[in-house]
Parts: structure tokens; sequence; C-alpha cells
């Protein structure tokens, strides 16, 4: 018994702070040769009535001693020291990765400040829908096509909602919640059952814009759309308006610029026609106005609709639309909104 009580002290009073004194702590403990070891072999010839006892004892020491073994090791290995001449503090840091803007959200964002400068006020409406606000207060016959299942993603827990194909939307609740004069863009993401290709994809993004007071004529919305482009594109750029059809403007007109990708000449994005179809817009149907609880004797507007990615497109020069949502990092590095 006093053999393990010396065993003891001296496990408590050995130093380990260097490998050479673990080693000799392993040597002087745990080795076949030491005296714990001795201890422990000498269990059997232990009188019977005290075995236990000393047995017990004896493990618990060798228990001990493992584990202060283990403890110094530990700590020695977590202790890497490093000679003074290893270290350069002059060697830059690692970077922080920093993100950049999608390119999507840059041009957004460009549009909406062009639009504030004129007066237009932000608004935002949701993405998941019902009939009335997408299709029925915007004057769409009830067996027009576009509320068909191929134009459109119903939800499907509950058919009566659906996401919404158009932005439009926001323009309807706008309405039905003021009084003109209304002066709004509405930004937001769109969702539409199209086949993905190289300029159409399923979710996109468009703005919204619509202007309601008395006396508001096509040439008011001409001369804001030609301020637009040219705040975007730069003051030598030509636009071009054509006929159209939509069901919530009468008349209504789509709007074209100049293909910036190919200036003109013909490529895959301008279809080889030198103009890209950017916005649809009109004067708001007077069926509409009052769909919404405005008085269509005393008022008129203008509203348009501007498709994002496509103007992203001819903005940085890209020619397919997938690469936007590939969220590809080499791809979206190459966009920054500090450069803009
Ligand atoms: N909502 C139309 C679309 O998604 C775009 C549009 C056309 C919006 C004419 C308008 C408008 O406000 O007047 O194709």
């Amino acid at each position: 018994m006093s053999k393990i009580e010396n065993i003891k002290l001296s496990l408590d009073q050995f130093v380990v702070d260097t490998n050479e004194k673990l080693e000799s702590f392993r040597l002087q403990f745990l080795s076949k040769k030491s005296e714990l070891q001795e201890l422990l072999s000498e269990i059997k010839n232990v009188a019977p009535e005290q075995r236990k006892d000393f047995g017990q004892q004896v493990n618990q020491l060798k228990q001990y001693a493992q584990q202060l073994f283990d403890d110094y090791k530990l700590k020695l290995e977590s202790q890497i020291t490093y000679n003074q001449s290893d270290i350069d503090v002059t060697r830059p840091a690692n970077g922080i990765q920093v993100g950049s803007m999608h390119p999507v959200t840059i041009v957004l964002n460009q549009v909406c400040e062009i639009f504030e400068k004129l007066g237009f006020v932000p608004v935002s409406g949701p993405d998941i829908e019902d009939d009335w606000h997408v299709f029925s207060a915007l004057n769409f016959a009830p067996e027009h096509p576009a509320r068909d299942m191929q134009d459109t993603f119903f939800v499907d827990v509950n058919p009566e909602m659906l996401l919404r194909t158009h932005t439009s939307s926001i323009q309807v609740r706008v309405m039905e919640n003021s009084q003109p004069p209304i002066r709004v863009i509405c930004p937001g993401r769109v969702f539409r059952n199209e086949t993905i290709t190289a300029r159409s994809h399923c979710i996109f993004h468009q703005v919204e814009g619509l202007y309601i007071a008395e006396h508001v004529t096509f040439a008011d919305l001409k001369q804001v759309l030609l301020f637009f482009a040219k705040e975007m594109f730069g003051e030598e750029t030509k636009i071009r308006l054509r006929p159209s059809y939509f069901p919530f403007t009468e008349p209504s007109a789509e709007m074209d610029i100049e293909c910036k990708i190919c200036g003109g000449k013909g490529c895959n994005v301008c279809k080889y026609s030198g103009w890209v179809e950017i916005m649809g817009c009109g004067m708001v149907d007077p069926n509409v106005l009052d769909n919404c609880g405005i008085d269509s004797k005393k008022y008129s507007g203008y509203a348009f609709g501007i498709g994002i990615e496509r103007m992203t497109m001819l903005k940085y020069k890209t020619n397919d639309i997938r690469l936007y949502f590939e969220n590809d990092v080499r791809f979206l590095q190459q966009f920054s909104a500090a450069t803009e």
C-alpha cells in the first residue's frame, strides 16, 4: 500500500512540459518495466482477503497515470511552437471574399432609380396571387389563353391561387387602395410555364409602371419612355413603338430599342432584326379603371411593363438568359455595383 502512495506522489510531482519529459513519464509509469506494472503483476500474490482492495487501488492508479499521460500529450500537441524566423508579419492576410450584386438586381435598381427621378414611387405586391388581381381585374376574358395551365403555374393545394405571371397585378392592388394622382413603379419576380431557352425562362423580373391623373395622354407615355431609354442606354439610343394588344390597355404598344449586342446588325438576341423588345405599354383601359374603383370618366392613365432580364442582357452584352439563374460564381463575380 505504501508503494501505491509513493507512486501517486511521484506521479503528481512529475512535471511534463516537453516531448522528452512525456517519454520519461511513460517509461517511469506506464512501460512494462515500471513500478506500477510490477504492482499489477503482484496482485495475484496478495493474500486473498486483501486482494480485492489492493487490486482496485492499483488499477485506479494505473488509470490515473494513463489519464495524466493522455492529457499531457494533448496539451503538447496543441502547443505548436514557431521559430521566430518562420513568421513574416508583413505578409498580407488572406482576403475576405466579398460577394457582388447580381446583374439583374443592378439593372432592376437602375430602372427604379430612373423612374424615381420622375416622381414614381416604388411599391411591391405578393408573388402568389389570385385570379382577380392577375387576370380578371385586368380585363382578361374568362377564356383568355394566358389563364391556361400551359402558361400559368397554379398552386397545388389551392387552385384558386397562382404565381403571378406579370407585375401588372400590383397596379390593380394600388388602384384598389388609392385614388389619383397615382404614380408608381412595381418591381418584382414573375413566373410563367415556359420552355427554358437562351431567350426565355420560367422565372424572370419585371418593373411595372402606372400613372393615373386627369388628362394623361399617349404623348406623355412616349416622352417618359424615351427619357427612360436615354438614361438607361445613353443619349443616342433609338426607340421604336409598335402597335400591339394587351387586354388591359387601349391602345397598346410594344417598345423596342436598338440591339446593343450587335449594334443593330442582327444576332440571336434580336432574332436578327436589329431591335429588341423591352416592354409592353399603353393607355389603361377604362374598364380596368372602373374594375378597380377609379372613375374612368374623370381620369386616364398609362401603364408599362419592362422585362428586366432582357435589358440586363443588352446592358451587359450577354446572349443567354440562363446564365442569370445558374449562380456560377465565375459569371456573377464579373458584375459589381461599385463600377456602375
Ligand atoms: N403585363 C405585360 C406582360 O407581362 C406587360 C405590360 C404590357 C404591362 C402593357 C403593362 C402594359 O402595364 O401597359 O407581358
